[in-house]
């Protein structure tokens, strides 16, 4: 039998401007792990977490939803970035990443109306008076307000920077603060940041001031906010050109593009695959996230031409080695994902410590 050859999953990417290069084109997608301490601080667990997935050869990690503000938690447990103290967990977490060879970046957060007054301790917020489904009612942000949050997405690069970070993600992907005031059915403002790319535009910007020319600046999307397979978000072909010509603009030098389980979906009633559209508005590289599970299906994405680099997110739940065993032809070693891996996740489990 021969055995498959994914060596196009093990070639470098460089990004940005600065001369960094990903090692190979598999990320590990963001992910939430909720086991910070309550505030949000790392854990031995969460450290333990990256290192296995670095030492099995994946080449870049991108860290978690990182809550930039205190009134942007969007989970217990969940990490955050939002003053000084949080920095040195971050350090460690880049540690053990380069300990293995491979790059670490955070995924900075603002939760937004996707929150609870019992995990803030005051009523979410959003750009305007919005409910969103399962979390309590939000309401508008002032512009004061605006610009604080501005202003810590800023001071989470800079702290990404100073924990030693090889590049930053904004999370602007799947209903968060960002992608809601991106969406003209959440978006009801009257003043400045009633124009949709306003508010991304200018956390964009103040990022990019933070963190220089050279540090790569990863910007996450979707279209879905709740629903990944509802058809009816208000983006256009348009609009999307709009939203990526401006961010790119800002500084952005990479699309982390989040399909969920959907990145072999035709996209604005067509065949054409999100990526795919993307590409026809921008040049940048794109990281692209949605159900590709094993070598094979990761190898083909890249293949067809739809993404630069494969992140993989569930599949790195149930086996820390993929990247590894991909590299050395025995991708039939790898342990599929199971729906169990991810509730063993919920309960604190590392189940690829088992295998
Ligand atoms: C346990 C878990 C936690 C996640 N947390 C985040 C997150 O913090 N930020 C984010 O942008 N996406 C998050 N996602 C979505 C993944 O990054 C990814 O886009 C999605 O799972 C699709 O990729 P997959 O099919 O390889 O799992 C999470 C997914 C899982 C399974």
């Amino acid at each position: 039998m021969n055995t498959p050859n994914f060596s196009s999953l093990f070639e470098p990417l460089p990004l940005g401007r600065g001369g960094v290069t990903l090692p190979n084109r598999l990320v590990m997608g963001p992910m939430t792990l909720n086991q910070a301490t309550e505030s949000g601080h790392m854990t031995d667990w969460i450290v333990d977490w990256y290192e296995r997935r670095a030492a099995g050869g994946i080449g870049t990690i991108i860290g978690a939803a990182v809550f930039v503000s205190q009134n942007g938690r969007g989970w217990a447990n969940a990490v955050g970035i939002a003053d000084d103290s949080y920095t040195d967990g971050w350090r460690r977490c880049v540690e053990v990443a380069h300990r293995h060879g491979a790059l670490f970046g955070t995924q900075l957060f603002h939760g937004g109306a996707a929150s609870k007054v019992s995990l803030l301790g005051q009523q979410p917020v959003s750009a305007s008076e919005w409910v969103r489904e399962g979390f309590d009612p939000a309401r508008a942000l002032t512009e004061e307000e605006i610009e604080q949050i501005i202003a810590d997405f800023a001071n989470g690069a800079r702290r990404s920077l100073e924990a030693g970070c090889d590049f930053v993600e904004l999370h602007g992907a799947h209903g968060y603060l960002l992608h809601q005031f991106w969406r003209g059915d959440v978006n009801h403002r009257t003043d400045k940041w009633g124009e949709l790319t306003a508010f991304p535009v200018a956390v964009t910007q103040a990022v990019r001031k933070a963190i220089g020319p050279e540090v790569p600046l990863v910007y996450r999307f979707s279209l879905h906010a709740d629903d990944p397979a509802a058809t009816n978000h208000p983006v256009t072909p348009e609009s999307l050109a709009v939203f990526l010509r401006a961010l790119e603009a800002a500084g952005v030098d990479a699309w982390d593009i989040s399909c969920w389980h959907e990145s072999r979906r035709g996209y604005f009633g067509t065949d054409v695959w999100l990526p795919d559209w993307v590409r026809q508005f921008s040049e940048k590289p794109r990281i692209v996230a949605g159900n590709l599970l094993t070598p094979q299906q990761a190898s083909d994405y890249l293949a067809g031409g739809h993404a630069e680099a494969a992140a993989l997110a569930r599949a790195l739940i149930s086996d820390a080695a993929w990247a590894e065993k991909a590299e050395q032809g025995q991708g039939e070693q790898i342990r599929p994902y199971e729906d169990s891996h991810w509730a063993a996740l919920r309960e604190g489990i590392d189940i690829s410590r088992d295998h």
